[in-house]
């Protein structure tokens, strides 16, 4: 059934684990997502990115409709979230594409900036229902952020304690994603994460912490950052290493091959075992 992105952050901070929260592109993704986190029996979130909806003509409703009709069939809760929102014009559309939460990023912005916008963000979000994410530190790599890409080891890109704990009491966001050390769009599992320091965020701060870039992030330490916790862990570019691979070789095996559907479907299925194998990680 559909369900809240709230209410499944909340449900897993409570048993200790994360939800998994996986980037959508193509209606193979949303079907992939839901048939892995199904074989597993776990509650999933699938989220669009503001760049997705750029890639689907800047149209929200083609995904979002197909996650709402999936998400009714499934036999797992499925949430919908719209994901690195930094259009006005596109958080607001939000609440009628039936998404129950965002992730509102205005992180590339100085702090006195970056907290005027999310307090503004939260307060119209938190008037419509929503559940809102915000992010302070910057996790680099992110398609069209910093050129040259933010590095992610530099402390300047990292979330500080005691600002985070400002920045939340005064934007009265309901999540918020940290800098500890992974980035986006990694395609080797090489990050090293700051263990340390997401110990005194979890100190200081009340509300569920989030991981950006996970899919750069190695097993061992994805279990240590929820144990340290982590409440919701974000993957895109996993998913498209899985689905590009599998239709790469694919290929690679059959130059005869014209019907879509052929590889359409290796390519899902690879990326449905990279969902359960992931949250299976997530889920101790
Ligand atoms: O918000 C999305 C995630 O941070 C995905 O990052 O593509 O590096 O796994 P990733
Ligand atoms: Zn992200």
């Amino acid at each position: 059934p559909l369900a809240a992105t709230g209410e499944l952050v909340l449900a897993a901070t409570e048993a200790r684990t994360a939800v998994a929260a996986f980037n959508i592109i193509t209606l193979e993704h949303v079907e992939a997502v839901i048939a892995g986190a199904e074989s597993v029996a776990a509650p999933v979130v699938l989220q669009v990115s503001e760049n997705a909806v750029k890639f689907r003509y800047g149209r929200l409703l083609p995904l979002a409709r197909a996650v709402t009709a999936a998400a009714e069939r499934a036999s797992v809760p499925v949430a919908l979230h719209l994901d690195h929102v930094q259009s006005d014009d596109l958080l607001r559309q939000a609440p009628g594409a039936g998404f129950s939460s965002v992730m509102y990023d205005a992180a590339r912005l100085p702090y006195e900036e970056n907290l005027a916008a999310t307090r503004a963000a939260a307060d119209w979000a938190h008037a419509q229902g929503l559940w809102i994410e915000a992010e302070l530190g910057e996790i680099g790599g992110k398609k069209g952020s910093a050129e040259p890409p933010l590095d992610a080891h530099a402390p300047g890109a990292r979330t500080d304690p005691a600002e985070a704990r400002a920045f939340v009491a005064d934007s009265g966001v309901d999540a918020l994603a940290v800098a500890i050390g992974s980035s986006h769009a990694m395609t080797t599992r090489t990050a090293t994460l700051d263990h340390d320091l997401l110990k005194r965020l979890t100190a200081a701060l009340d509300v569920p912490l989030v991981l950006h870039g996970s899919s750069g992030v190695p097993d061992d330490q994805l279990a240590a950052a929820v144990a340290g916790g982590i409440a919701k862990v974000n993957v895109g570019t996993a998913l498209n290493i899985a689905m590009t691979g599998a239709i790469r070789e694919f290929l690679a095996a059959h130059p005869e091959a014209v019907d879509s559907r052929k590889y359409l479907s290796v390519g899902r299925e690879a990326m449905a075992q990279t969902v359960a194998r992931l949250i299976g990680v997530l889920r101790p």
